[in-house]
């Protein structure tokens, strides 16, 4: 169990100390119904700030090889030590019956370390006068008239604020909670942690929206163009392009891109080359129809999705896979093998940096070893943070990319010079053989 950070109150020391046969019985407790009332987590620093106890019996119990399920965790952001302590005292005095005698010793304690007797009735759930009077018995109390700031000076005392939280179920998922709440720095979490992440990474694209992004940038072989694909590749010249392998997007104001690209496809791809897209499920025969406006239509993939899922709230479907259509500029000339199915590794989580709608790598990789040789040049007018682009570079494709959103654009660069592929083949300049 950590101890609180230096410089902080001794909170911890508040509170009468659990009698044994009260831990013991709140032990029997845990083994049998598990921990039912979440702790509280610092998000920053991990420290336990509610539910030692709790956690002091049911790691016990682990070690004492007694099944207990992992518990659920209130992971919160304290914007002050001051923040903290009143969070601890607050929850608990609720579960604890303390006597005249042992409020007053809180009371004298809490006032001892500088709070205003308003801020600790509040904290108490009493009225001040009753705060006062429980100090009264309290002979040795020194009382300050100001509260102490830490680092010097004083100031008047406030409410508590409600503090910034997020509940989760397990140790892997508190991990999780704890890096939102740093990524979304003052910025309050959504009410779970799924929502937090959403939160966190739109946060993180607008602050990469807000730094300079070029118009065009060039690695040993891939480039990337900021803006709307319909105007930055359009000096692409006719027939020059291998394939397409792109994600655009599947909302309503996203489905006529569809038809944008199967026009731009059907100018730039070789003959009888593929133009590979994920759709989305709700607008899916739209979708197909406007890629076939210029393209032929060849096939229809899925990307499995495995502890990912998307919920459509009013068909009440939970969705865990993702469509891929294959259309071809004329007819299809076979060059390799296509299997329709692939699964994405791991349970697709995302970190709090990455793009909201950033893909799995993995599925990318054996869809451009389907549609594309080594070396030859492929397109993703979407490029997102660039998925497509990490994917050419492991397989050895050369990539062009572009994106109308700058803060996807400063993603994919940062991504895509992390992964920049090898700079000693001949002829591997993105424009070479176009
Ligand atoms: C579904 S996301 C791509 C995600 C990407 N596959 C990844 O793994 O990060 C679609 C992207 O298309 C971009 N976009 C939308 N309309 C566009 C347009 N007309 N031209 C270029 N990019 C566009 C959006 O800004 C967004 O980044």
């Amino acid at each position: 169990m950590k101890k609180p950070k230096p410089g902080s109150p001794d909170i911890y020391d508040v509170l009468p100390e659990l009698r044994d046969e009260e831990y013991e019985a709140l032990k029997r407790d845990i083994a049998e119904h598990g921990i039912l009332v979440p702790p509280i987590i610092d998000g920053e620093s991990g420290e336990i700030v509610d539910g030692r106890h709790r956690v002091r019996a049911w790691t016990e119990l682990r070690a004492e090889r007694t099944r207990v399920q992992d518990y659920p965790r209130d992971v919160r952001r304290f914007a002050s030590d001051e923040e903290r302590v009143a969070v601890f005292i607050a929850s608990n005095l609720f579960r604890r019956h303390l006597n005249r005698q042992q409020r007053a010793e809180v009371v004298a304690r809490l006032r001892e370390q500088g709070w205003s007797l308003r801020r600790v009735s509040d904290v108490l759930g009493v009225h001040h006068e009753t705060a006062r009077r429980d100090l009264s018995i309290v002979a040795n109390a020194t009382i300050p008239d100001r509260v102490a700031r830490r680092g010097g000076g004083t100031y008047p005392s406030r409410r508590p604020k409600l503090v910034p939280s997020i509940f989760v179920r397990s140790a892997r998922d508190e991990g999780r909670a704890r890096a939102a709440l740093v990524a979304l720095g003052e910025e309050a979490p959504g009410p779970d942690l799924r929502r937090s992440e959403e939160k966190a990474r739109l946060a993180a694209l607008a602050r990469r929206r807000a730094g300079e992004v070029p118009e065009s940038v060039e690695g040993p072989s891939w480039e990337i163009r900021t803006g709307d694909f319909r105007e930055v590749l359009a000096d692409m010249p006719d027939h020059s392009v291998d394939a397409i392998v792109c994600d655009p997007p599947y909302n309503a104001p996203g489905v006529p891109l569809y038809s944008d690209l199967s026009d731009f496809a059907a100018r730039v791809l070789k003959p009888g080359r593929l133009c590979v897209a994920y759709c989305g499920k709700v607008s899916l025969p739209e979708q197909l129809e406007r890629l076939g406006e210029h393209l032929e239509y060849v096939w229809t993939g899925a990307i499995f999705l495995p502890g990912r899922h998307t919920i459509f709230r009013h068909k009440m479907i939970f969705g865990r896979w993702r469509p891929v259509a294959f259309f071809s500029n004329g007819p299809y000339v076979v060059r390799t093998t296509i299997v329709d199915a692939l699964w994405a590794p791991g349970r697709g989580e995302k970190r709090p940096d990455d793009h909201p709608w950033q893909q799995a790598v993995a599925p990318f990789e054996r869809l451009l070893e389907m549609v594309s040789k080594p070396g030859e040049l492929v397109v993703d007018p979407f490029t997102g943070s660039g998925t497509t682009g990490v994917a050419c570079m492991a397989t050895g494709r050369r990539f062009l990319g572009a994106d109308v959103d700058s803060g996807a654009v400063a993603l994919a660069l940062q991504r895509l010079s992390d992964n920049g592929g090898p700079a000693d083949v001949p002829g591997w300049a993105v424009t070479s053989g176009v």
